[in-house]
């Protein structure tokens, strides 16, 4: 249910409670924050529990729901014109409006700020920091990185509807022994590859034999710590080789977030933490939290986790002391009110250290530090790791659905205008609904047949859906009509409003429980009572009052579903 009728039902039940019994505890943001949604329709718009009142008052609570029926039906307040009918039901008291108020704020509030479909200003003046994408120099994107960049501004988008400040942040993996490696590799066989002509692809190259080779010679991975020391202390020519691997790097990652629609504000690789570690273990000592473990510095983290590994033997930095350092920039620096980390469930070890040794520095912000793990993409052939043979690229993932999808337009739609743009829209929106409609803490199915079927739970259906309510807009030859000219009263109509009032709910649960799935499952819901609406009821060429009501509905729903698919990052494209 929307904000503001929320808000006006909680002021005018906490108005009729505190006269009629004599209550101060029951707050109208308490009422407010009870007010649920039932799940069916006989139930009511909005249904207010009045167990804690019972308590109070210490009557059954199917006595007091009658009781305050009576009294809510009777009352004189502006919202009573609005409601059909109060009406208690157990311990509940359910709460009906009438279909032409509903309809009527429905219509407004779609229309209200354009782009701003179901936002709400509840993070107003709060910052969040999100952490996602990130990936490691040196390595393609591979599908598992698909999850880190969608979910991730996913809920990036999420922030952005609920009034937050957000600051998207890259925390590059461009730190750590590997770039000596890499650096090592370069230097002695780079002249071998194309790095002209193929840079990301020769320093992958690199990347890979460096680690093959390893393994047969014994020695290979000492000359390349004693390369990355070199990178440590800030030699110039090893300084400009890695500054080198990055830039191609970004280049490469910056083509696929394009294709993605993704962006960062801030690029803070690890490497803009070198120059601030050595403060992170000063307070550390000081706060007697260190401790030296066979010649490694630590942080005991208790019985039940590994300590956390601050400095190594060698003197080398990692990747946890980094971290450290970030979360207290972001909280001292960007002054984050939440700190997010979009990251794989394989390192969810690593953050519940990171964020108890915070805890244990005193940073009473700790809590504000939240790991938003992930499960692992699953193709029938396994798992995938980057070294090996077996990975799945995702810029292949990506221009297979894309390819797939022209073809399936070649067969359907032959003729149709910008094919190309559409199929692109239309094979990265299906990779992309597939992945956000799973829980994230779930893994991913990857299956072509489903993630494509325009039919099914799928993006395309999503997209269909936005077409066919254009192409009925169309058809109506006028600008959609910005009123309801006649109460509607179907089930389906009736069915479809609540559904679509439903939307800015949805945001919010998506967002407070960082779960973008709410929002997918959400949009095949909105299909489907579209659906039933559409199939069951003329729309065109009925009577006028009937037709612009119903085209009213039309857009306000191609309104939603433009705004969650954006949500989502899954344009919306104008036919297909
Ligand atoms: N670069 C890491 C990886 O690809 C992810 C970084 C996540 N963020 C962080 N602050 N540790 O695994």
């Amino acid at each position: 249910m929307l904000t503001n009728v929320r808000r006006a039902t909680a002021e005018f039940l906490s108005t009729v409670i505190s006269s009629h019994f004599s209550l101060a505890s029951l707050t109208t943001e308490a009422l407010e924050a009870a007010l649920e949604v039932p799940k069916k329709l006989e139930h009511g718009h909005l249904a207010f529990p009045v167990f804690p009142l019972a308590k109070e008052l210490k009557k059954a609570p199917p006595l007091i729901a009658k009781e305050l029926a009576e009294v809510v039906t009777k009352a004189e307040h502006p919202l009573s014109k609005e409601i059909a009918s109060v009406l208690p039901a157990g311990g509940f008291l359910n709460v009906t409006f009438k279909d032409a108020y509903l309809q009527k704020i429905l219509i407004d509030s779609v229309y209200a700020e354009p782009g701003k479909v179901g936002y709400s200003k509840k993070g107003e003046g709060k910052t969040v920091v999100i952490d996602y994408s990130s990936p490691n120099v040196a390595k393609p994107m591979h599908i598992g990185h698909l999850r880190a960049t969608v979910i991730g501004q996913a809920i990036r988008n999420l922030a952005e509807t609920q009034g937050y400040n957000v600051i998207g942040l890259n925390h590059l993996g461009d730190w750590g022994v590997q770039f000596g490696k890499l650096a090592w590799a370069y230097m002695n066989w780079g002249s071998e590859y194309d790095f002209k002509g193929k840079p990301f692809e020769s320093l992958y190259a690199l990347y890979v034999r460096f680690h093959d080779e390893a393994e047969k010679d014994k020695d290979l991975d000492a000359k390349g710590s004693a390369v990355f020391r070199q990178l440590e202390q800030g030699d110039a020519q090893v300084t400009k080789i890695w500054k080198e691997f990055v830039e191609i790097s970004m280049k490469e990652y910056g083509r696929m977030w394009g294709l993605l629609d993704v962006s960062h504000d801030l690029v803070r690789g690890e490497s803009f933490y070198n120059n601030r570690l050595k403060a992170v273990e000063k307070e550390l000592e000081d706060k007697k939290l260190l401790v030296e473990s066979e010649g490694a510095m630590v942080v005991p983290l208790g019985e039940d986790m590994p300590p956390c590994l601050i400095r190594k033997t060698d003197g080398a930095s990692l990747y946890a002391t980094r971290d450290l350092a970030s979360a207290e920039y972001r909280h001292n620096e960007l002054k984050a009110d939440l700190n997010l980390y979009v990251v794989g469930v394989d390192q969810t070890l690593h953050f519940k250290q990171v964020f108890r040794v915070l805890e244990l520095m005193g940073h009473v912000w700790a809590k504000d530090c939240h790991h938003i793990a992930f499960g692992m993409y699953r193709f029938k052939e396994g798992k995938m790791s980057t070294r090996r043979g077996r990975t799945v690229f995702l810029e292949d993932v990506i221009r297979q659905a894309i390819e797939m999808v022209d073809k399936l337009i070649e067969a359907k739609n032959p003729n149709l205008e910008n094919r190309k743009l559409v199929a692109e829209q239309v094979g990265i929106g299906a990779i992309l609904f597939n992945d956000l409609a799973v829980d994230r803490v779930r893994d991913v199915e990857f299956d072509w047949e489903k993630a494509l079927n325009f039919e099914g739970d799928s993006g395309p259906y999503v997209q269909y859906m936005h077409v066919r309510c254009l192409s009925l807009i169309r058809k109506y030859g006028k600008p959609a009509p910005k009123s309801i000219a006649i109460e509607l009263t179907s089930p389906e109509e009736r069915e479809l409003v609540r559904t679509l009032l439903n939307y800015q709910d949805v945001l919010a649960a998506a967002f407070t429980t960082f779960r973008p799935n709410i929002v997918a499952q959400y949009m095949l819901e909105l299909c489907a009572a579209f659906s039933r609406f559409y199939n069951k009821h003329r729309i065109l060429g009925e009577a006028e009052d009937v037709q612009t009501s119903r085209m009213a509905l039309v857009e306000a729903t191609r309104r939603v579903l433009e705004a969650g698919l954006r949500t989502l990052n899954i344009q919306a494209p104008e036919a297909m």
